[in-house]
């Protein structure tokens, strides 16, 4: 068999493997890229849209499997890559960002700085740029749990200014325009002007996906975020008690109303796992988070255990990501941002026109 016929036979066989979320092959995806067959040795590409893809070594190995298995292969080389997907920018501003997440809760203290960081770090850690904005600009503690100086940023052309570097992450914050230690008075139009100025002036670069966490609370400075911002998607935080659901539902109903698409529901601090016993302890009342998801058709991203390590990371400025990879909560970090990456892919396939055939692509 020539190596022309023996390709045609590796993408019908490509073309049985399906991504889980977007309920497609990798071919009519467009997945796969710079496919070599020589000598019976393959080589190829396979193009995720986010490197965050929960289901990536799931396909890498069934990729692997299945081209093994066709008859006169001798070799498989697959190599994972991803090129995020860019969400549409109803409005000019933020137009390097690709997708823009909201961390949003009803109730303060539910955890939304803590999902927010290791949210943005876990992306990050799977190969992705990503920016961390901390919109609560009258309780920043982004600087805090990243451990970033207070320092004032670096200013740019044009009253732009650059965000703060850490961890590979670039961050704004209100915390980093005052002066240690003391707040930032501030009256109503300034907030407005600060919120402004981290819509427009931010040289943030070229980004995959910006973080923004939100105030607690459905207030003024949330709405107005959520209208001017062009974001692509909502994330709610709430915790297990009956206050907190009752708020995130409203939080919910804001995002509904502005038409920001909510990509899902987190419970944090959902169980306690005690020292030398796996067993999880729902010490308080369990479910809410997923009966609220039901409740509005959205999907349950997952469940954070409560963890003291999260506290002292917090504090430490090291997030439980970085800190602690075998951390339950380490975990369901991890597993929060591959749901998140994975929604927002979701919601562009929705949009996007249907994937080009696969063209036969021949080197030499
Ligand atoms: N999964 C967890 N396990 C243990 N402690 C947690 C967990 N998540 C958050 N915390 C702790 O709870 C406290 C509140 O968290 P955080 O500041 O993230 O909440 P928030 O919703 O952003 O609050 P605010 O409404 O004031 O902005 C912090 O001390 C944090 O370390
Ligand atoms: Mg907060």
């Amino acid at each position: 068999m020539s190596d022309q016929e023996l390709q045609v036979n590796i993408i019908a066989e490509l073309k049985t493997v399906i991504d889980p979320d977007l309920h497609k092959d990798i071919v009519s995806l467009g997945f796969v890229k710079n496919m070599e067959v020589k000598d019976g040795n393959v080589k190829f590409q396979v193009e995720l849209t986010t490197p965050a893809c929960p289901v990536k070594e799931q396909l890498k190995t069934e990729c692997e499997t299945k081209v093994s298995a066709v008859k006169g292969v001798k070799s498989v080389d697959v190599e994972m890559t991803a090129e995020v997907r860019a969400a549409e920018h109803s409005q000019p501003i933020l137009t390097n960002v690709k997708n823009i997440i909201a961390v949003a809760s009803g109730k303060g203290g539910v955890g939304k700085s803590t999902v927010s960081v290791n949210l943005a770090m876990a992306l990050q850690m799977s190969g992705a740029k990503v920016g961390l904005m901390d919109a609560d600009i009258y309780g920043p503690s982004i600087p805090k749990m990243l451990g970033i100086p207070i320092t004032p940023p670096k200013g740019g052309a044009d009253n732009k200014f650059f965000p703060h570097e850490q961890y590979g992450l670039k961050v704004v914050s209100a915390a980093f325009l005052q002066k240690e230690g003391v707040p930032l008075m501030l009256r109503g139009p300034m907030l407005g002007g600060i919120i402004q100025q981290f819509l427009q002036n931010v040289e943030w670069g070229e980004l995959d996906y910006l973080v923004i966490d939100l105030p607690p609370g459905t207030g003024d400075v949330q709405l107005t975020l959520t209208q001017r911002a062009p974001i692509s998607g909502a994330v709610v935080v709430t915790t297990p008690q009956e206050v907190s659901l009752i708020d995130a539902e409203k939080g919910v109903r804001m995002f509904e109303s502005v038409k920001v698409p909510l990509l899902g529901i987190v419970e944090n601090m959902s169980y306690f796992i005690c020292d030398g016993c796996d067993k999880k302890h729902h010490i308080f009342k369990s479910g809410g988070g997923n009966a609220l998801a039901e409740k509005f058709k959205i999907p349950f991203l997952t469940d954070i255990p409560l963890v003291s390590a999260v506290v002292e990371g917090g504090d430490k400025g090291v997030p439980i990501i970085m800190a602690d990879p075998s951390s339950p909560a380490t975990k369901a970090y991890t597993k929060l941002a591959g749901q998140v990456a994975s929604q927002l892919s979701i919601i562009h396939a929705d949009k996007d026109k249907p994937a080009s055939t696969f063209e036969l692509n021949w080197e030499g």
